[in-house]
């Protein structure tokens, strides 16, 4: 049995953070949940289904309405504190960051927020969605296992050493979507390098420039558009790896969902687990 409030704190204490981002929310507060549904994104279809399957608690990863779509734009602040943190200075930063954020508040602004929590309150269905801690899980674990492996290598490491590392984790072996590598190139060195992920979505065209102008060679990011992508391709420099969305947003929530199960809580996985 688990509480609504409990699920938040075990991803807050698993991922390190101290409380819970902006993009995060509990929309229906429950206790003592038993069977649990989880999908990466849930709608009103899903927690009608949870409703059928007998569950009495829904999580979804990506933000499902509410607090955590309207103030979704408050984690892209995320990317500024990633490049900075690789030397790229502020200014530089706060431009390459700009668009998102505009794009992402007007997204927000234009789109109806209670739609998903408020079938959930018709249901009396508990409901919350866990998406930054999470994701800052998987990026600390990615960026473990880089490590890790580049430290046994000798010489200068390539990109593919990095993708290599990437492939000793299980989510990434059976993922649909290979990693893909669709700027610069997989023989290329890897050098400096940043993983952009657990940062409320990917920087595009823009963040990966401000990174590649000032000293980073490759940048991950777990997705990215077509357009993005071929207005890099169109300049010289920088790698770009693309380590796939669904397969990378599970390599923070399988260890959730596992701790979940540890206190004996059924888990019914759909939407991408
Ligand atoms: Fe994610
Ligand atoms: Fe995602």
């Amino acid at each position: 049995m688990i509480s609504t409030n409990e699920l938040v704190d075990l991803a807050l204490t698993m991922s390190g953070m101290e409380k819970l981002p902006a993009d995060s929310a509990v929309y229906v507060e429950g206790n003592e949940l038993s069977k649990v549904l989880f999908g990466i994104d849930i709608g009103a279809a899903e927690l009608l289904l949870a409703r059928d399957l007998g569950c009495d608690g829904v999580i979804a990863h990506h933000p499902a309405g509410g607090s955590a779509t309207l103030r979704f734009p408050e984690v892209l602040t995320r990317q500024l504190e990633f490049m900075l943190e690789h030397g790229v200075p502020e200014d530089e930063a706060r431009d390459a960051v700009q668009p998102m954020i505009t794009r992402a508040t007007m997204g927000s602004h234009a789109r109806n927020h209670d739609h998903v929590p408020s079938v959930a309150r018709a249901l009396g269905m508990p409901f919350m969605n866990m998406h930054l801690p999470l994701d800052e899980l998987g990026r600390q674990m990615m960026v473990e296992v880089i490590h890790d492996h580049l430290s046994t290598l000798g010489g200068d490491p390539t990109v593919q050493d990095a993708i290599n590392a990437l492939m000793t984790m299980p989510e990434f072996v059976s993922a649909v979507t290979p990693i893909m590598v669709p700027v610069g190139g997989v023989s290329e060195p890897l050098g400096q390098y940043a993983i952009v992920h657990a940062a409320g979505t990917n920087g595009g065209a823009h963040v990966a420039r401000a990174y590649f102008r000032n000293g980073i060679d490759t940048v991950l990011y777990i997705h990215c558009a077509g357009d993005e992508v071929m207005r890099l391709q169109q300049e010289s420099g920088g790698n770009l790896i693309v380590s796939g969305h669904i397969s990378s947003d599970m390599v923070g929530i399988n260890p959730y969902v596992r701790e979940i199960e540890a206190r004996g809580v059924e888990v019914i996985r759909i939407s991408g687990l």
